[in-house]
This record gives C-alpha cells, structure tokens and sequence, in this order.
C-alpha cells in the first residue's frame, strides 16, 4: 500500500511578528516537525508532501532530519517558497538536492510572480549555488476542497508541491508493488521528473528549473527505468537564452576569473555513491581545448545526491578567439551491489557544454563584483539594509549577482560591460586586468595584506573602486535585538546594512570615510529622481575631490536625540552622500546607499547613476553634473577618529567572518594559478608585473610565497596607525541593556527566528493587505 504524508497547516519555523500593538501572530517550532518526520520513518511512508519552509538552512536538526528522511526512501516534494518574484529566496527544506523543490505557474504557463527564484545561497559568497526549483507546477487558483464543503481557489508554491506530490503517488503506483524498492526511491523520482519535465519557452532556469512536471513522460522513463546516475542540469548552453541566463548574458573570455557552474549528481543506484575518479572532458573540436576546466564534487554521494562543479577559464592562447566550444563532461558513480547482487553498480554520467567565447574585453569595460565580504544570513542576524523594510527584518537573498542584484546585472551587460565575481580575497586578483571594483553593501572585515594590496592598486596600477555604503549606527542595531523563541536567546544585528568600520579601515589611505547618520529621503541627482533609503553619509573626503549633499533626515537612535535637543523633529541638514575623487593613477567614487541597486525592497533604481561613475572609475570620462565646479573640495571633509563609528564590543564577530580569525587564502573560486595560496604579490609591481594576464609572481617565488606587506612605499595620504585591534575589538563583555516596551520605537521593531515562512494563500493575501494598511510585520503565512 501506499502511504503518503500530508503535513499542512503547521508553519515550520517559529516567529514573532511585533505589529505596532505588539500581538504575537504566530508562533511553532522545529521541533514539531522533527516528530513528524520521525513518524513518517515510524511508519514507512512512501511520499511526503511539505507545504512549508523557511530560509534557515542551518536549521542543522532540521536538515538532518529531512536527509534521514530521504535515506529511508521517503520521497519529499516540497514547496519553494513565495518570496518572488525576488531571486535568492528559495526556502528550506526545498532547496536541498535531496529533495523534490516544486515552484508555481499560472495555467497560461507563465511562473507565478510568488514562486521563489533561485539559485540555491547556501554555497554563496564562496561559491555557486545550484539550480532550484527542480519543477514547476500549476500553483495559482487551484480548486481544492474546503474544510466544510464545496470548494474554493487557492494560491501558492503550497499548492503547486502537492500536485507534484499527486504526480508522485501516481508514478510510484505504475510500479508493481515487488519491484518498488528495487527502483524507487528520491533520486530516481527526481530523475523520471527532471527528465519527463517539459521546459517553457521564457523563464530561466533558476525560476523553472527543469521546467513545468510532465506526468506521462516522467511515466515512460520511470516504465523502463534501470538504475543509473545523472547529472541535473545536463546541459549547460549558452546558446539557449534565456533558459541558461545568467550563463547564456556573458560568454566567456581569456584572463576572466573562473565561471562556476554548480550542477547536482543524482544517484538512482543506491543511497550511498563514490566518485572515485575526477570528471573527464572531452571536448568535441579542436576549439574545445581552448577551456581550461577545474572539478571540485563530492567525493561521497549521499543521500542519493552529490554535486559537481564545473571552474572553468579560457587559455590564454585563446585571448583571441571568438565561436563556440563544445563537448561533453563525464564522471563515473559507483554504488554497493544491491541486495541480490555481487557486482558493484556503476554509470557514467554526462553533462554537455556549449560555450560561447570572445576575445578578451579591453579592461576600462571589465568590472570585477566583490563577493567575498559579504555576509548574509543565516549564521547570524545581519540585518536589512532598508529599514523602511519593516516585512523582511534580514538579509537573506546572497547579495550575489545572479540573486538580488540580477537586474544590474543585466543592466551592465546591455550596457556593454563584463562583470566578473570575486569570492576570495582582493589579494586574489590581478587588478591590471580590471577598470573597476565594484564593493555594494559589504558586511564583512578585511585583512590588512587586502587594504594595503588595494591602495596599491588603486594609486600605482590604476584600479577604479567603486563602493556603494549601508547604514551603520549601533545604537540602531542595539535597539533592534529581539528574543528569538525558537533558540531561546537573544538576538541582535551583529553589523549594520553595511560594515562601516571595517570600510573606513579599507577607505583609510584614501582619506575617505563613512559616519553613523541613517539618512532617509528624495532628491535629484542630474534630474533622476532618487530615493536616499537608510543610507549612511560621508564624513572624510580628501580635498579637490567631488562632493555632493542633499538635506536629509538622520533617523538613526543617535540622531533622533539630536532632533530632540534640537526640538525639531524636522531638522535637516544637507548631508554628503557621493564623492569623487582622482588619486594616483586611480579613481574612487562611494556613495552611502546600496538600495538602488538591490532589486529585493527596491524604491528607486540608480542605475544611470552607476553607469556615470563606472565611466568615471573605469575610463576616466567625467560627467559634467557630477563635476561641476560647484561640489569641488577646497576643503577636504574631516571628522575626528573619536567620532568614527565603532565596532561593536559586545559581538564575537569571527564566527560570522570568513577574514577574522582566519587565514588569508585564495579559494576554488579565484583563477586557478592561485588556487590555494596567498594571491598576488604586491612588491613586484611595476618591475616583474606582467601585463596583461596572470602570471605567478615573479622573483623566482613560488605560489606559496607569503606576500610581503611592508610596503615602503607609503602613498601620499597619512593613514592612522591601525595596531592590532583585531585582537581585542570583539572580545568586550555582553551588556547590552535590556529593552522596554517604549524602545520599539525607531525603527518599529519587528522579530522574527530561525524559520521566516511562506505559506501561499494566506501571505499573499497578507501581503496585499499590508501594503493597503502599511502595518509592519512579515506576517506568517499559512
Ligand atoms: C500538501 O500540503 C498542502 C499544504 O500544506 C496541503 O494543502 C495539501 O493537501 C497537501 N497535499 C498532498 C497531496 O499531500
Ligand atoms: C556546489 O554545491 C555544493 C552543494 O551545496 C557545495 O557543497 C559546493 O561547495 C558548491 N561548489 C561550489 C564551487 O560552489
Ligand atoms: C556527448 O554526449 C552525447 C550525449 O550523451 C553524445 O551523443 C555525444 O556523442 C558525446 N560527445 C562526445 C564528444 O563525447
Ligand atoms: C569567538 O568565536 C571564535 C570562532 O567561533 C572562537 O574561536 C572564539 O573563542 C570566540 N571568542 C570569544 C571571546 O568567545
Ligand atoms: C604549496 O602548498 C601546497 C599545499 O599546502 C603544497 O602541497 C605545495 O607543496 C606547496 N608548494 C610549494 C612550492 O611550496
């Protein structure tokens, strides 16, 4: 018989939503979940269907419980999420390989505007996420059954999961009752899926994955189904867009840091697999050896999935060459004889490649994004950067191109630019290479090789640096702590939008630096309306720069106090927010604000904004507005050090850092000549420094070499003797006071834990009354 588990109506996450009368909405926790999985093993369920999710992915109980679910042959369909249509949003527990992760479609085969987007930002900002949703349903105005009687129309990835779950019952029910355990099990239902999926013409695969669940085909594949691995996606095309975007938007080209195409290995033959030789690629022209391609998988598939991930660079012989490469990629999968059998069981898998490539592009176009320092959450409570944003108390969709910021993105490739992803250190590219670094809403710390090798960069090599700033005010963030029930502790930002300490430490030899101001307001800039949302302000910039103010209300804990003394709530000064600036070879342009890029919670875009500094930073070309004679310093702006902001003492911020603490290295991320080292040397500048290109550092050092940070040669700015704070800065005493009622005051202050949900019908119909009445509060949904 089959048994199928339906388990709807219990939110998983717990959550607490403080509207501006403080009622508590909604509340449940992992551990429910936990005894009804556990019930579904009790009693040997065949087929689960999961309505529900959240983006904790570090929810370790809760994830250890679905894979022991799957590896007792349970297969689990899960909804996606509704949080779209925002890329990065995939929901827990969908967004694991091992399980079915099901996004909604309309009936004229559109994606639902809710259905979560991917990729999948568990691997980010130190790697690639996977393709997600893995099939798409019909998810909006399904009718189903009402409590009472008759029926009613409903809405949501909630929906769209157990159609697929329905599609699951019915294929396992084809298979003869004897022959289901040899067969069946998550990765081979997933395969008949993926496989029998008809793909839609328009979404790309991080909103369609395989594309809309076919019943009858995934029927055919699973009649005569032998078990046997495969690779989900198995081509990767960049001829087909936009199904591959972002692939498919940016070919690729000689001296470019390395693509990454995170695909996932589905193992139908057994629980357990091993990979136990590297992946092969066998390119099928001449051209094909032209690529230059890394394997970083797992060596050990379990349960039923693993993943392979392609690196891949152009040779340098192909700096030139402009056409397409093509071949194929395959790796061998073992499993255990099954019971009955002697022989181990094995299949080779394959991933097909069409890649597209051109010459390398002139440098003042090529933009190289910074990934590293971010940090999002989970771990830890990073907060928002809008805090206007009153329904998504966290940052959570990866910051990463390819999720929030996908529409820049696309905006820069239109507009002719290359945009490459950094996700190790600065000291892991060659910056001759690059026009502009481009640093937006960055969380994380620096290391001092990475300060003093970008103000190399920038002085001597000519590097552009573009930096679009966050919010950062501690008595802001203080103020936002709440107690999470689910981890019975408390909790509070452990940064601001934006680390600015550790970006004036960065700014420092440039005479730049950021304050603790939340600025909140319209102005126009060039005749673009814009909308200043919780930015910071610049209160350092070195003279004969370009600075430009707007009036503005400071909203900060610190800054309110100050209207008060003031006694007018309506004080506002005019407030510097973008400077420019020339500086040694270089050029820098900060600006306090990164919502206008940042496509979750977006007001007004800045985009023509980001084009004219981009010129400015990578080719030099000075837009008259931005220059004019009128913002030019005389002055430089100077604030004392004692009124930086500083660190926070009472937060241990090495356990959200991947600089603290840590060491300096270059990943699988970076080209691969550094791979595992240090990065590029920065004496050798203007002596060995090879142009264009990378090349291992000379002085007949190898890669291993450590860089040598004594630059003497001490740029013409002063910078403040930094000593060794990183030693103690974050080892203060907790004591942070408690909170009153009354405190929830700026921002209104919402909570929320481990599990922020989705939950179709209910949300979407919340969301729509919440825009009408404003009230804060991400609302559970159900
Ligand atoms: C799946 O879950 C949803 C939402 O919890 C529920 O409405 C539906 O009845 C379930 N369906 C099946 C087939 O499991
Ligand atoms: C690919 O995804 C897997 C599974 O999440 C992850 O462990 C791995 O680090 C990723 N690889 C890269 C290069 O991002
Ligand atoms: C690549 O794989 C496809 C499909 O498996 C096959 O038809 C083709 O011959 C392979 N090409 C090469 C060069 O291995
Ligand atoms: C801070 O966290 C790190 C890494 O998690 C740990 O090694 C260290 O002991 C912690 N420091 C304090 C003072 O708790
Ligand atoms: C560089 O480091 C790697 C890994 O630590 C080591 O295997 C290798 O021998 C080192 N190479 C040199 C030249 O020191």
């Amino acid at each position: 018989m089959l048994s199928v588990l339906v388990l709807h109506l219990i939110p998983r996450f717990m959550r607490f939503v403080f509207s501006r009368m403080r009622s508590l909405l909604q509340v449940s926790y992992t551990s429910w979940f936990l005894d009804a999985f556990n019930y579904a093993i009790a009693t040997n369920m065949d087929v689960l269907n999961l309505s529900i999710g959240g983006p904790d992915y570090l929810d370790l109980p809760f994830v250890e419980k679905v894979w022991e679910i799957t590896a007792n042959n349970i297969i689990m369909v899960s909804a996606i999420g509704n949080d779209g249509p925002l890329y990065g949003t995939l929901n827990n527990p969908a967004d694991q390989s091992d399980v079915i992760g099901v996004g909604g479609i309309d009936y004229s085969d559109h994606i639902a505007s809710f259905s979560s987007r991917g990729m999948s930002t568990w691997e980010i900002p130190h790697g690639y996420g996977r393709v997600k949703p893995d099939v798409v349903a019909y998810g909006r105005e399904i009718m189903g059954s009402k409590i009472s009687t008759g029926c009613k129309s409903l809405s949501g990835t909630s929906v769209a999961s157990p159609v697929v779950a329905g599609v699951v019952c019915l294929l396992v029910s084809i298979i003869p009752e004897n022959k289901r355990k040899e067969i069946l099990n998550p990765a081979s239902m997933k395969q008949a899926l993926v496989e029998g999926a008809a793909k839609l013409t328009g979404p790309n695969m991080y909103e369609q994955g395989a594309g809309r669940v076919d019943l009858l085909e995934s029927y055919e594949i699973l009649k005569s189904y032998q078990p046997r691995a495969s690779i989900f996606p198995s081509v990767l095309d960049y001829t087909d867009c936009p199904y591959s975007w972002p692939f498919c938007l940016q070919p690729l080209y000689a001296g470019a840091m390395p693509v990454i195409f995170n695909a996932t290995v589905l193992n139908g033959m057994g629980v357990i697999g091993y990979v136990r030789s590297p992946p092969i690629w066998h390119p099928s022209n001449e051209e094909g050896n032209l690529l230059s391609i890394r394997f970083t998988y797992s060596e050990v598939i379990w349960p039923w999935t693993g993943y392979l991930a392609l690196h891949m660079q152009i040779k340098e012989e192909g700096a030139h060459f402009s056409g397409v490469i093509e071949g194929n990629v395959t790796v061998r999968v073992h499993s255990p004889p099954a019971q009955g059998e002697r022989a181990v069981r094995t299949s080779t898998c394959v991933l097909k490649l069409k890649l597209n490539v051109v010459p390398t592009p002139p440098r003042s176009k090529r933009v190289l994004w910074d990934q590293f320092h971010s940090i999002k959450y989970p771990p830890g409570y990073i907060p928002r950067d809008s805090l206007d944003v009153r329904n998504d108390i966290l940052d959570w969709h990866g910051d990463h191109l390819h999720t929030n910021f996908h529409i820049m993105f696309n905006m820069l490739r239109d507009a002719g630019y290359y945009i490459e992803t950094l996700g190790s250190p600065l000291t892991c590219f060659d910056a001759s290479q690059y026009g502009t670094l481009l640093m937006v809403d960055l969380e994380d710390e620096y290391f001092q090789e990475e300060i003093e090798k970008l103000r190399d960069d920038v002085i001597n090599t000519g590097l552009g640096l573009a930096v679009f700033a966050e919010w950062y005010n501690v008595d802001t963030m203080v103020k936002m702590r709440f107690f999470d029930d689910n981890t019975r502790s408390w909790w509070t930002p452990v940064t601001g939008g934006a680390n600015i300490p550790a970006l004036n430490d960065l700014l420092a030899p440039f005479g730049i630096a950021f304050g603790d101001k939340i600025l909140n307001g319209d102005f126009s800039i060039d005749d673009e309306q814009s909308r200043y949302a919780s930015g910071t302000d610049i209160v350092r910039f070195p003279r004969g720069g370009y600075v430009h103010s707007f009036p503005f209300l400071d909203s900060s804990e610190s800054g309110a106090t100050q209207n008060l003394l003031l006694n007018s709530g309506m004080n506002k000064a005019d407030s510097p927010i973008l400077g420019l600036l020339e500086v040694g070879e270089g050029r820098i342009a900060v600006y306090g604000d990164s919502n206008c890029l940042d496509s979750s919670h977006m007001v007004t875009n800045c985009y023509r904004l980001l084009r004219k500094i981009l010129d400015f930073t990578g080719s030099n070309i000075k837009d008259p507005v931005l220059f004019s004679k009128s913002v030019k310093q005389d002055m430089p702006l100077y604030e004392d050090d004692n009124h930086l902001s500083s660190r926070r003492t009472d937060v241990n911020f090495s356990v959200y850092s991947a600089v603290l603490g840590k060491d300096l290295i270059c990943r699988t991320d970076s080209r691969f000549e550094v791979w595992g080292t240090k990065g590029y040397n920065l004496h050798i500048r203007g002596r060995n420094r090879k142009l264009p290109g990378y090349h291992v550092i000379g002085l007949g050092r190898g890669l291993n070499s450590t860089i040598d940070t004594s630059n003497s040669r001490r740029p013409k700015f002063t910078e403040k003797n930094k000593g060794d704070y990183f030693g103690n800065r974050y080892l203060g005493e907790l004591d942070v006071p408690e909170l009153v009622a009354s405190q929830w005051l700026v921002p209104a202050v919402i909570a929320i834990t481990g599990f922020v949900l989705f939950f179709s019908i209910w949300r979407i119909r919340q969301k729509r009354r919440r825009r009408r009445r404003s009230m804060s509060g991400r609302l559970a949904n159900l």
